[in-house]
């Protein structure tokens, strides 16, 4: 038995082995399993405009989508009281997505997961299924760790990159026809399931049951690419011309020259040679949260610190951190704060959500001296007291 995910297999060796290489199967990985939220609240929550929900019914049986594409649909919410009360007995499942933005108290789990930085954190989905409910056998982009919060639910992974099999898509869902199941197990309360991206995966209800999914996001090259187009390319100061002054015989056959090629090559390969400019980006970039909606007001009066207080960074921002030249740069939730390299520990332990003592500043006779970047962090709301 274990009381904490992270026991029975030491994290740098999960690190090593499974993350995004192989799915990974935790038995009693919580001793307490995760239970935030009832299927009443989860519905609940279904019911909001601005809260992404979904619901996955099928008729009858629980074949691929290829064997019987009829037989499952999905629809998106915000939904009615009325749907919940006409929907059948068994076979249906509803997914609420970014429950961490909605409910503080899911975000107690990512301190379980704080060995990969907040910058790959997605959101915390939460999904309520009837018996013998599930969204199908489907392989996801992202990693994802799924922890059975109450009942059980009959899981089937496949190997990282076994998803070759015919895919069926159904309103968005894409469903694997068939893949060889590496894992098979039955989860129980309080067991996880590391899933890595390009892998199958099915679960299916056993009786009612209650699913936590702590994801992950990552950036592809063609978001990349919109960054660079929106963010970066309005602030170039150099804009070229092609030119062709090489031309010294006529073109009359309206052949394409490669110095158009070349010219683009190394055009592009000036923009991708500043390295401290695309980290500004990406950093910018990721350090936003999925939805952006901070909700907290942490309003406190500067002037009411002493010595024995505490503070520490609101944990439902997106933060992260780097060095840039000789400061190092502080990214919330899109926005740069530069602090000088005698605070790295106060940032590193901001960043990471830790208490910081005011221990660590100086103290005037009356008030505590913060750099004035920290003082605006807590006039945006941004830093909460934790004393
Ligand atoms: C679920 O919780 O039912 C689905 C989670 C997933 O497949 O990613
Ligand atoms: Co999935």
């Amino acid at each position: 038995m274990y009381n904490r995910p992270f026991e029975q297999i030491d994290k740098s060796e999960f690190l090593a082995k499974y993350w995004q290489k192989a799915p990974c199967f935790f038995k009693n990985a919580f001793e307490v399993p995760p239970s935030f939220l009832s299927a009443d609240e989860l519905a609940g929550l279904s019911l909001q405009e601005e809260i992404e929900s979904r619901l996955v019914i099928q008729s009858g049986n629980n074949k691929p989508a290829a064997q019987n594409a009829d037989a499952w649909s999905v629809e998106h919410g915000p939904f009615d009281n009325s749907r919940f009360a006409n929907l059948p007995e068994s076979h249906w499942t509803l997914l609420v997505q970014s429950v961490d933005t909605w409910v503080a108290d899911t975000r107690k789990l990512l301190t379980d997961f704080n060995f990969i930085p907040r910058w790959r954190f997605d959101d915390v989905m939460v999904s309520y299924a009837t018996d013998q409910g599930g969204v199908g056998p489907h392989a996801d982009n992202y990693d994802v760790f799924l922890i059975q919060g109450s009942g059980e639910r009959h899981w089937r992974v496949g190997a990282k990159g076994d998803t070759s099999e015919a895919k069926t898509v159904i309103q968005g869902m894409c469903h694997l026809d068939q893949f060889t199941s590496i894992i098979d197990i039955v989860m129980q309360p309080g067991d996880m399931l590391y899933i890595p991206p390009d892998t199958a995966h099915w679960g299916i209800s056993i009786g009612e049951s209650i699913g936590y999914s702590v994801g992950y996001r990552s950036i592809q090259t063609n978001q990349l690419l919109a960054l660079i187009t929106e963010k970066l390319a309005e602030k170039i100061d150099h804009q070229q011309f092609f030119t062709d002054a090489y031309r010294d015989t006529p073109n009359t056959s309206n052949y394409f020259e490669d110095q158009l090629v070349d010219w683009a090559q190394n055009e592009l390969k000036q923009l991708a040679n500043q390295p401290d400019v695309l980290a500004d980006l990406l950093s910018k970039q990721m350090s936003l949260s999925k939805l952006g909606v901070y909700q907290n007001d942490n309003n406190f009066d500067i002037n009411e610190l002493n010595k024995d207080s505490t503070i520490q960074l609101d944990d439902e921002i997106g933060v992260n951190w780097h060095y840039l030249n000789d400061k190092i740069r502080l990214n919330i939730e899109g926005e740069s704060f530069d602090f000088d390299l005698q605070y790295e520990k106060v940032v590193k332990k901001m960043a990471s959500f830790s208490p910081i003592s005011l221990t660590l500043f100086n103290f005037s006779p009356k008030m505590v001296d913060f750099p004035p970047v920290l003082t605006s962090l807590i006039n945006r709301g941004y830093i909460k007291r934790v004393d």
